[in-house]
């Protein structure tokens, strides 16, 4: 059975006091039967976020990593460091990343596979652009980004990916592929890993959709059958509206 999940990707946003009074009401408002639910404040709070969790099912988890243990590697974050805290998951690959800091394929498969050795859990992010889009070359520019990636990985790592479809032309812009472009995209990626790595563990993998996901429009995309849960951005800043969401993936 897959993991069925929610995770809010707050990017740069909240200082410390609105960290910690987002998840004070998080933790009245969120009902989540049997959804996983995972936030991703910023480096400088993940550590007052875990403690105000206390104990509370929400896993608090990092935006990115670097693909070293330690050393001269000045303003960046190791999974060592964020393992000492109780961070064990992070985003790889968030377009973001790969736009405004020149994130590669050939680095993020470098952060994915160290993170896994170090034991960290992963949500892979991949996605095209606007232009591949319209141009119909989303499905080979996805299949490039992941035979670049998380198809070089060993059999066993699969346990500890999820992966997250974001398609850029959706990110923060209030547009949202439909419920039947995700469910299209999400079954191609699934026969992918299935063709590289067996059924078994393409049935196993849950695939998140990420691109303006609003209560509005979340029940439909969850309830389309490759689709397990969603990366939320914008919706994930306010409590009543990312919980909402979460119950939406029921
Ligand atoms: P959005 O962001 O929900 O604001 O579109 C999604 C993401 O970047 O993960």
């Amino acid at each position: 059975m897959r993991k069925k999940i929610v995770a809010g990707n707050w990017k740069m946003n909240n200082n410390l006091s609105e960290t910690i009074n987002l998840i004070n009401d998080l933790k009245i408002q969120i009902y989540k039967n049997n959804v996983k639910v995972m936030i991703a404040p910023a480096f400088t709070f993940l550590h007052d976020a875990v403690k105000q969790i206390d104990g509370f099912d929400i896993e608090v988890i990092s935006q990115n990593i670097n693909n070293n243990s330690s050393g001269a590697y000045t303003g960046e974050v190791s999974a060592e460091m964020l393992k000492s805290i109780g961070v064990n998951t992070t985003l790889i690959g968030h377009s973001e990343r790969r736009a405004y800091y020149n994130e590669d394929d050939e680095l993020l498969l470098n952060k994915l596979k160290y993170s896994i050795e170090c034991g960290m859990n992963v949500i892979f992010c991949f996605g095209e652009e606007l232009s591949d889009r319209k141009s119909q070359n989303h499905f080979t520019v996805v299949k490039n980004q992941l035979d670049n990636t998380v198809m070089k990985v060993d059999k066993s790592s699969w346990k500890k990916i999820i992966l997250a479809y974001e398609p850029v032309w959706a990110i923060g812009t209030g547009e949202t592929a439909s419920a039947e472009q995700a469910q299209e995209m999400h079954e191609f990626v699934r026969k992918c890993i299935s063709e590289s790595f067996g059924e078994e563990i393409s049935n196993n993998v849950s695939i998140l959709y990420g691109g303006s996901v609003k209560p509005n429009n979340a029940s439909e995309i969850f309830s389309k059958k490759d689709v397990d849960g969603g990366l939320i951005g914008g919706a994930a800043l306010n409590a009543s509206d990312f919980s909402k969401i979460v119950e939406s993936n029921r």
